[in-house]
């Protein structure tokens, strides 16, 4: 059971998940939150789901989640004008996702490009960013997959190996309630930043937390590929690659990957 005295004590926004709608079951807490778009209270309001019976995932995938463990929760953010597209409010979100998971359970998680949380190399966590448009105003609708307290039986025989939670790295049961409070905290502090200072400082934040800069990454585009050392972030949030020395390619969609060379 989740318990909302624990998550209310923990949270700390001036308005950011002041309404916390508590769902049972929901076909993904993305489309519920973009649903009620119109409501006044949207922008205080996150849904956060036990069940979804149609979570999704970037690419296409869908996300699984079993009930009463992990967290499944969306938002929307109104973005103002200036901000753009929703590529560095992606960067802001993994980052305090990777902030929140580090100060709950004292471990350094890295996101892999954009944002997926990866705590000793195996994704514990993902973050879908959809745009949205409702009344002549533009909504980033964030949506969190993390995994808290799952166990080795509760994940799919065929991720073993590639994705992990929390507590199977730590040992140690989390709790849910601060991940989502600390999380929020971290997230509409971020986001304030964003508006007013604009993207340098959550690229700079981002940075610290991204563990592909300086290793060989790979990214996979809609027809193509491309392979280079990850060097940098640039002000509009996507990956600078050098690809061959001295020459640069900026990449700002796709599916990254970690390269490893084997020895010849
Ligand atoms: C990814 O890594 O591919 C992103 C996963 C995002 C999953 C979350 S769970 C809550 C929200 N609702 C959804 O349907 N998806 C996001």
């Amino acid at each position: 059971m989740f318990n909302l005295n624990t998550y209310q004590r923990l949270l700390e926004t001036k308005t950011l998940g002041a309404n916390l709608a508590l769902l049972d079951e929901a076909p993904s807490t993305n489309t519920w939150i973009a649903r009620r778009l119109e409501d006044p209270e949207v922008e205080k309001t996150v849904a956060v789901a036990e069940r979804q019976t149609a979570g999704r995932g970037r690419f296409g995938r869908s996300w699984a989640s079993p009930p009463g463990v992990n967290l499944a929760f969306s938002l929307a953010w109104p973005a103002p004008e200036a901000c753009g597209t929703p590529g560095l409010v992606t960067l802001a979100a993994g980052t305090a996702l990777a902030e929140a998971v580090e100060e709950v359970a004292d471990i350094k998680p890295a996101l892999k490009y954009p944002n997926d949380l990866l705590l000793d190399g195996m994704k514990a966590g993902g973050i879908l960013c959809e745009l949205r448009e409702n009344g002549g105003r533009s909504f980033v609708i964030i949506g969190v997959g993390l995994n808290v307290n799952t166990s080795l039986d509760q994940l799919p025989e065929e991720l073993r190996g590639r994705a992990t939670s929390i507590k199977l790295v730590t040992g140690e049961e989390a709790s849910r309630e601060a991940a989502l409070a600390v999380f929020l905290n971290r997230l509409e502090a971020a986001l304030e930043t964003f508006a007013v200072e604009g993207a340098d400082a959550v690229v700079e934040k981002y940075k610290k937390v991204c563990g592909m800069l300086g290793r060989a990454v790979s990214v996979k585009g809609a027809g193509d590929s491309v392979e280079g050392v990850a060097v940098d972030v640039d002000n509009k949030g996507a990956l600078v690659l050098e690809v061959a020395p001295g020459v640069y390619h900026a990449v700002i969609s796709g599916e990254t990957s970690f390269v490893y060379k084997t020895g010849v």
